[in-house]
């Protein structure tokens, strides 16, 4: 088992790629904390984990709250004694041409897409400074690295995904802690409208969506010692949508 005895705090570990990690992460021997915003998900997540004999804990936060983040990782702690690996994955889309996009659209979703992946990093790499070390792996997209017409926020908050990953990898690469960013293409989950699903697979170069359980294996790769040598590196599983 790749994470026997390490504890993983997933945001957006109710729903889709969140979920799916916390499935392989616990089958690999990790105790998950699930922090999301969806109560009703969270809890009916957790306690399916836990008839699995999973150790697996929800907390209701939200990612832009300093407060909330914090609080979260003290939840962790109180339960598991330590966390070890934080997949940095909470994130929200909508498609919407930009001279229609309000200003309070566009700073809801750079909120939630850069600044609370920054606050939930930031609380990480406090817990594993003290702790000794620990990995992040960081949800971007592939829309960090090409752009698309109808998502600017979204995409210039997953560009700086990208680079606050090198960044903060950059900074704390001599203190054992290993920052990685996961940059998914189209996958089949929740946050991808039913309608837009064909289109979508059509433009994708295999065909079809990716699946939540594709990207959980890049996360655990991304989490384990089987990247060991990997920081500052943004990984992308897209089913080949870039190499075009
Ligand atoms: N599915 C895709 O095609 C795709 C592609 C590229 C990147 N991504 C990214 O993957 C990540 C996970 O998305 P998903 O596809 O699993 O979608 P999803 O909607 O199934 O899961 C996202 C989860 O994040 C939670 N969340 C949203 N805002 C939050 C907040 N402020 N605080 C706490 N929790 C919050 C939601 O409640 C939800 O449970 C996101 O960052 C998304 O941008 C997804």
């Amino acid at each position: 088992m790749k994470l026997q005895d390490k504890v993983a705090l997933i945001t957006g570990g109710a729903s889709g790629i969140g979920a799916e990690t916390a499935r392989l992460f616990v089958s690999e021997g990790a105790k998950v904390v699930l922090v999301d915003l969806n109560e009703e998900k969270g809890k009916a997540f957790e306690a399916e984990l836990k008839a699995l004999n999973a150790e697996a804990l929800f907390v209701k936060a939200n990612i832009t709250s300093e407060e909330d983040v914090a609080a979260s990782f003290r939840q962790a702690i109180e339960a598991f004694g330590k966390v070890d690996i934080v997949f940095n994955n909470a994130g929200i889309g909508r498609v919407q041409p930009s001279h229609e996009l309000e200003y309070a659209e566009w700073r809801h979703t750079v909120n939630v897409d850069l600044d609370g992946v920054f606050l939930v990093a930031r609380e990480a790499i406090r817990e594993m400074l003290k702790a000794g070390g620990g990995t992040i792996v960081n949800t971007a997209s592939m829309y960090g690295w090409v752009g698309s017409p109808g998502s600017a926020a979204y995409n210039a908050a997953k560009g700086g995904v990208v680079n606050l990953t090198r960044s903060l990898a950059l900074e704390y690469a001599e203190q054992n802690i290993r920052i990685n960013a996961l940059c998914p293409g189209f996958i089949d989950t929740p946050i991808i409208p039913e309608e837009s699903k064909q289109a979508l697979s059509a433009a994708t170069p295999m065909k079809r969506l990716g699946k939540a359980e594709e990207m959980a294996k890049a996360v655990l790769f991304l989490a384990s010692d089987d990247s060991s040598f990997m920081t500052g590196n943004s990984l992308i599983v897209d089913g080949g949508y870039t190499a075009q």
